[in-house]
């Protein structure tokens, strides 16, 4: 291990500690998300979960503070958080002075732990704890993006993207052939459990859009009625449409005139045409069969990135090139997403555009281990309590998705309702 991941855990810690510093002090006990723990666990879970899962249990070192270990690691339920008074639910959870006391002596004790020559053995709790807090820093901001712009202090000089027509709709062939899921133990550095062992699938010809469906593509569905029909939509999905009253993505919004925008993580702006349309995978679902698609599996997902005409699979979709910003929009490379079409240098093989960067790909496969699936020992929940068949596959990345995670077996779920995650998709048609 030694210096190289010393490097990404700083490099990890700064970076949280940025996204802290964007929220007013107001925003640390609110909770923008009511199914996620109010914003100062978080503060507590990142460096709990490394000291917790490297420093005691790989290395057996002794605990900094059991309270809050303990805390830190699951938090207070959130029954119990909501059933309190505003007031009385920041009685709950600790003072920050003392939160950052404690996360200040965990860095302390995990760095000096990376830095040992000897921890080898223990690669997989290191990959782990570096991972996790790359993976919680996107989950952060989608926790982020629900708070009033008054509790965020947008970044000097950040703009979003906005400009752009939306690029013409544009299918591309993919012929017949293998796709690879998944990766065998030995051959990558890390993984988590849920991308091993190896699995390769025959995949039939299909034909998949170069582009992701565009804010522009979505508005004709919502502009056709495509909320008030039933028959687009899976059945617990229209129940959920029906109750929940809802009428286009949570993204957009719309004005009193019929003026159509879209929520950013700074700002308000007119619906960027152009820009991918984020919705949950029951508003995808309904879209790609109201337009006589559907949404790619996993495998088509796989094989339109990562495949190539003389059979071999690539690194990424664009080749072997380290990910940089000409491929695409990923690694905190901006706080919203950016018109459709212009990452032509991060096109795949067959020409499809986008399929790593600027939203997560929805795909229509549930979320299920492959044959020979065994659950890690550093982190054995991490993947199992999903196999419920209630989650659907993910694939590819988002802007607020670290370049650490792009490999072509890392894979992402949500539930089908999930609307918060920065997850936009595009149609496939055939076999
Ligand atoms: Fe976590």
């Amino acid at each position: 291990m030694g210096q190289g991941a010393v490097d990404w855990y700083r490099r990890n810690r700064e970076r949280s500690r940025r996204l802290f510093d964007l929220l007013g002090a107001e925003a640390y006990y609110t909770q923008p998300i009511a199914l996620r723990h109010p914003i100062v666990f978080y503060e507590g879970h990142l460096p709990a979960f490394s000291f917790n899962t490297l420093v005691k249990k790989a290395l057996g070192g002794e605990s900094i503070d059991p309270r809050l270990e303990a805390l830190f690691a699951r938090g207070i339920d959130p029954h119990e958080s909501a059933a309190a008074r505003p007031a009385e639910r920041a009685n709950l959870w600790p003072a920050r002075t003392a939160v950052q006391a404690f996360a200040d002596e965990a860095d302390r004790q995990v760095i000096d732990a990376l830095s040992q020559p000897h921890l080898l053995n223990n690669a997989e709790a290191v990959h782990a704890i570096l991972e996790h807090e790359a993976m919680h820093q996107e989950t952060l901001l989608y926790m982020w993006h629900r708070l009033p712009f008054s509790q965020k202090t947008k970044p000097k000089g950040y703009q979003p993207r906005t400009a752009g027509a939306p690029p013409r709709v544009q299918v591309m062939d993919v012929p017949s052939g293998r796709a690879t899921l998944g990766v065998s133990r030995e051959s990558i550095p890390f993984g988590w459990d849920n991308e091993f062992p190896a699995l390769s699938e025959d995949v039939p010809a299909f034909s998949i859009d170069r582009h992701n469906v565009t804010n522009a593509r979505y508005l004709e569905f919502v502009q056709a009625g495509g909320y008030d029909e039933e028959r687009w939509w899976n059945g617990d999905d229209w129940q959920w449409i029906r109750s929940e009253r809802i009428a286009h993505p949570l993204f957009w919004e719309r004005e009193a005139d019929g003026a159509w925008y879209w929520r950013g993580m700074f700002d308000r702006v007119l619906l960027p045409l152009a820009w991918p349309v984020y919705v949950t995978q029951a508003e995808a679902t309904a879209f790609a069969r109201w337009s006589g698609a559907r949404l790619p599996t996993e495998a088509e997902f796989q094989r339109a990135a990562y495949g190539s005409p003389d059979g071999s699979e690539r690194v990424h979709p664009w080749g072997d090139d380290t990910p940089s910003a000409r491929h695409g929009v990923f690694d905190f490379g901006s706080w919203d997403p950016e018109p459709a079409g212009t990452h032509p240098d991060g096109a795949s093989a067959w020409g499809v555009e986008d399929l790593v960067g600027n939203g997560w790909e929805w795909t229509g496969s549930t979320f299920a281990p492959f044959p020979g699936f065994r659950a890690m020992a550093s982190y054995p929940e991490y993947s199992a309590d999903f196999f419920d068949g209630q989650h659907f596959v993910m694939k590819g990345a988002s802007p607020a998705t670290a370049r650490e995670l792009l490999r072509p077996t890392f894979r992402n779920w949500f539930r089908a309702r999930y609307p918060y995650a920065y997850a936009t998709f595009r149609c496939v048609q055939g076999a």
